[in-house]
C-alpha cells in the first residue's frame, strides 16, 4: 500500500517514506536546531475520545499579549487587539462558527470542484498567501482566517516584529495576532505523546496549528486535502508549479505524524477522504471530558 493509503487507515511509519526524506528527516533530528528533548510519556493506543480531551485540555489558545518580556516593555499591550483570539467566533451576532472550513494548499486539491462546499462554512482558515483569484472552482472565494508563518523575537526567519507593529497600527480594526510558542510546543507535545517514533524536533506545520485553532472556534471543522484525496501528487501548492513530495510527507515538519493523528480523530468515512480530501472533526466545545 501507499503512504497515502496507509494514511487513510491510520497507520504511518517514517519507513515508508522515500529513502531521500527518510534522510532528510534524519538530519533535522540529528541537527535539532530548537533543542528540543522530550522526556514525557508515549501512549500506545488512546481512543479518539480520549485523543480530543488531551487536545482540548493541552490546545488552550495562548497568542503573545504584551503582557511577558521583551514585548511588555516594548509596549505591546497596547499595540495587540482587545478581542482574544478565543472570542473571534463571536463577532458574528449568531455567537460563535457552527461549522468551519479549513483549506491546505497542496496541489492535490486541483480539479477537487470542492469550491462551493468550502464556500458554505461559516468560517474559512487558508494559509500564507495561498490565492483564491483564478482558483474559485476547486478551493472557494471566502477568507475569514489566514494563518502566516513566521519564527521567533530572538532569530525569526522573516523580519516579523517590526511589521507587526506597522500593520496593527494601520489597521487597528484587523484582528492580527502573533501566536504564542508556547502554544505552538504544547501541539507537538501532543503529537510527540501519541507517536511511538521519534518525530522531528521542529514546529507543527502551519496545516496542524490551524487545524487546531479552529477546533477552539468552531462547532464542526472540515479539513480539505490535509490528509492526502486520490489527487494526491508531488505537485506542492494549487498555484504553483513546484514539485516536492515532503511539502505533503513532511521533512522539516513532522507531518506525517500530524496527519496520522488527525486520521485517528476524524468523523467522516473513508471515503471522503479519498474523493474530497476531506475530514470530519468535532470542535472542542462539543467534546464533554
Ligand atoms: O506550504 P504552506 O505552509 O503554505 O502550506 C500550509 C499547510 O498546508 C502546511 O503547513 C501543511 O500542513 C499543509 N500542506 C499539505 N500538503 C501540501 C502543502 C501544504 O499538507 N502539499
Amino acid at each position: 500500500a501507499s503512504v497515502v493509503q496507509r494514511l487513510w487507515k491510520g497507520r504511518v511509519s517514517a519507513g515508508m517514506l522515500s529513502p531521500r526524506l527518510q534522510r532528510a528527516m534524519k538530519d533535522y533530528m540529528s541537527a535539532n536546531k530548537h533543542h528540543v528533548s522530550y522526556t514525557g510519556h508515549r501512549k500506545s493506543s488512546q481512543s479518539a475520545k480520549e485523543l480530543l480531551c488531551q487536545m482540548k485540555a493541552q490546545a488552550q489558545l495562548k497568542t503573545v499579549d504584551g503582557l511577558e518580556e521583551p514585548f511588555s516593555s516594548l509596549g505591546w499591550a497596547d499595540f495587540v487587539p482587545s478581542r482574544p483570539l478565543g472570542q473571534l467566533n463571536r463577532q458574528r451576532e449568531s455567537g460563535g462558527f457552527k461549522s468551519c472550513a479549513v483549506v491546505t494548499s497542496a496541489g492535490a486539491i486541483l480539479r477537487s470542484g470542492l469550491g462551493k462546499e468550502i464556500d458554505s462554512h461559516d468560517a474559512v482558515l487558508r494559509f500564507n498567501a495561498a490565492p483564491t483569484e483564478g482558483y474559485e472552482h476547486d478551493v472557494g472565494n471566502k477568507t475569514t482566517i489566514r494563518i502566516i508563518n513566521s519564527q521567533w523575537y530572538a532569530s525569526p526567519d522573516y523580519n516579523l516584529f517590526g511589521p507587526y507593529v506597522d500593520h496593527r497600527k494601520a489597521h487597528p480594526d484587523q484582528p492580527f495576532y502573533i501566536l504564542h510558542p508556547s502554544y505552538v510546543w504544547r501541539l507537538w507535545d501532543v503529537i510527540q505523546s501519541n507517536t511511538q517514533e521519534n518525530i522531528q524536533p521542529n514546529p507543527p506545520s502551519s496545516g496542524f496549528i490551524g487545524i487546531l485553532l479552529m477546533m477552539a472556534l468552531c462547532e464542526q471543522t472540515h479539513v480539505y486535502e490535509y490528509i492526502p484525496s486520490m489527487r494526491q501528487s508531488d505537485l506542492c501548492h494549487y498555484h504553483e508549479r513546484y514539485y516536492d513530495a515532503a511539502c505533503t510527507l513532511g521533512a522539516y515538519h513532522p507531518l506525517l505524524y500530524e496527519k496520522n493523528l488527525i486520521q485517528r480523530i476524524n468523523s467522516g468515512p473513508e471515503s471522503d477522504l479519498r474523493r474530497k480530501g476531506r475530514a470530519t472533526l468535532p470542535g472542542f466545545s462539543t467534546v464533554d471530558c
